[in-house]
């Protein structure tokens, strides 16, 4: 039975509102307390603005603005909006990690929405989780539902020097530790990086988010990459406002758009953009949500396929404002039309071939055209091996082409803690040919999968002019980071997984040709270290945590839980109380 009661033409809110009963008094009473007029019940489709609007999620700060905006489309439309808040994920101040509470803001953004008398609902998100969590929560939920993204930050301006948000973070701490720039210079980076309201403005996770949101069809055209701080932002918040209410008579629904084709359609446009690595987890579990077997092999596959076109940092050279001006991702899904499922449904009731087909490119040093690409394949590639049965991505589009093929002892971390000890020690046996390991950067065994893996490079052999060595974990990465980082590694080292048998002094290679992570030590020596592996105490016993732990799944399969995956029972029609 459908979620919602539109099959038989009447309204799901009427459920609530339209009702001849105590129920219906009830209802419609204590919605009067917020002085809604009669007018506002008879028959309009009732709007829930699903909101991560939070002070400390600072890159979603001036969504109760947009908020705004969609509030007027809805009106202007005759629909009849209500905003209603979720837990909201703050990337820079959230611990251990957002990623840990990732699921549990899906879930909040599904219940808020089934369990409340809405007919469609906008979502409104931008930092870097917010976005996939409310699109498993939307999918899930399965009501009529657009998108407004919050949009990038503008650049920011050190003196005449561009600085995108956290990639020139890691660029410029670096140079501090090399000497290279003074305590003074580093006082005014900050003060120049976050310039507006918005998500990074980098090729991050929020952009990435943000810009596969659009490429999956759950967006308005032309939606993701508009700076926040540009009008045109609250222009397209008020069209999709409008575009809600005519959904809901349409009765479009996520699982009409999040087919099996969006999800190819997405990964072809996370390739040609050089999305982050955290995109291939968050559209696993998307996947998942929805019961389509997606496996990693497919976005290798795809990866192979698809050159990298955005000209974007961390993998090139430009920021996300000059996207939007150069066209932005409507350029790159035409450039894309012939690799790209063209017929697939989108929230704007046409095709994504119909959207695209006219979008004009305004700068083709920011949006390549394939024969000028960054690269020509592998924005991010797929590695098997003794290493990681399951598997590690690797992000090729921003890491030194001479590191692509290496093999290099290892340098062993146990955990977080031990690394950030021991990293900057003088005596620290390493060089550049070295490969830095850290355990226990997973979903559990962090817990949350943090975005350890992009391991500093020893303050010793920065001062050497090293600037990138390869480093593997079971961690995860900032999409606004680069360098020869293989991360994700699966299973991860705190449930038994071979990276937990690496040992200081080990051979590791690294293959990207073929595709390989090994760990170069023989059959008896790694049966030998597996029968003496030990785990160690879990970080929790109550509370989230423990269901977290109880129920997350490995890097591979999307660290959702295990018991949200499908679509199961849900959508059975729930019994009406007050
Ligand atoms: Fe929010 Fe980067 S910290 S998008």
């Amino acid at each position: 039975m459908p979620l919602m009661s539109s099959s038989n033409g009447a309204l799901r809110s009427q459920e609530w509102f339209g009702r001849n009963d105590k129920l219906g008094f009830l209802h419609r009473s204590w919605l009067r307390a917020e002085g809604f007029p009669t007018s506002v019940f008879q028959g309009k489709p009732v709007i829930g603005i699903c909101n991560s609007w939070s002070e400390l999620t600072s890159c979603n700060a001036h969504l109760r603005q947009v908020a705004e905006a969609v509030k007027r489309g809805v009106w202007s439309a005759g629909g009849f909006p209500l905003e209603f808040p979720t837990i909201s994920l703050g990337e820079p101040f959230m611990r251990p990690s957002t990623m840990m509470f990732r699921n549990l803001m899906a879930m909040d953004v599904e219940e808020s929405i089934r369990a409340n008398p809405m007919d469609g609902v906008v979502l409104l998100c931008g930092c870097d989780k917010t976005t996939p969590a409310q699109l498993m929560g939307a999918a899930s939920a399965d009501l009529p539902s657009i998108f407004v993204t919050g949009g990038p930050m503008l650049k920011g301006m050190w003196g005449n020097k561009e600085i995108g948000s956290g990639t020139d973070v890691w660029h410029y701490w670096d140079e501090l530790r090399a000497g290279r720039i003074t305590e003074e210079d580093w006082c005014e980076i900050e003060c120049s990086m976050s310039r507006s309201a918005g998500h990074c403005m980098v090729m991050g996770t929020a952009s990435t988010m943000t810009s596969l949101a659009e490429a999956l069809g759950m967006t308005l055209t032309g939606c993701a990459n508009i700076p926040a701080a540009d009008s045109r932002r609250y222009e397209i918040a008020h069209r999709s406002g409008e575009r809600i209410v005519e959904m809901v008579r349409e009765d479009l629904r996520p699982s009409a758009i999040l087919t099996r084709e969006a999800l190819e359609n997405a990964v072809r446009v996370d390739m040609a953009i050089g999305g982050s690595t955290n995109a291939i987890i968050h559209l696993k579990a998307l996947a998942g949500r929805l019961g389509i077997d997606f496996p990693l092999e497919r976005f290798d596959e795809i990866s192979r396929e698809t050159a990298v076109v955005a000209n974007i940092r961390p993998s090139g050279t430009h920021l996300m404002e000059d996207m939007y001006y150069a066209g932005g991702i409507p350029v790159v899904m035409r450039d894309l039309l012939d690799q790209l499922h063209g017929e697939a449904m989108t929230v704007t009731g046409s095709s994504v071939r119909e959207n695209v087909s006219s979008a004009q490119c305004h700068n083709r040093e920011v949006i390549r055209t394939r024969d000028r690409a960054l690269q020509s394949e592998g924005g991010t590639i797929v590695l098997k091996g003794n290493l990681c049965p399951k598997g590690a991505v690797l992000k090729t589009s921003a890491a030194s082409n001479d590191l692509l093929q290496h093999t290099g002892r290892a340098l062993v971390f146990e955990d977080h803690e031990d690394f950030m000890r021991r990293i900057d020690m003088p005596e620290l046996d390493v060089d550049a040919n070295s490969v830095l390991v850290l355990k226990n950067g997973g979903p559990i065994g962090a817990p949350g999968m943090p975005e350890y893996g992009n391991l500093s490079i020893p303050a010793k052999l920065l001062k050497q002019g090293v600037k990138d060595m390869v480093r593997i974990s079971d961690a995860r990465m900032s999409g606004t980071s680069y360098g020869t980082v293989v991360l994700h590694v699966a299973p991860e080292s705190a449930v038994g997984g071979p990276l937990s048998l690496v040992e200081t002094g080990d051979l590791i290679r690294l293959d990207t040709a073929g595709r390989k992570l090994d760990l170069l030590i023989d059959d008896a020596e790694f049966q030998r270290r597996t029968n003496t592996w030990k785990p160690r105490e879990e970080y929790y016993d109550r509370g989230f945590g423990k269901l977290y732990l109880d129920a997350v799944l490995q890097a591979d399969e999307g660290c959702d839980f295990s018991f949200l995956r499908g679509t199961g029972r849900a959508a059975r029609k729930l019994p009406l109380a007050f």
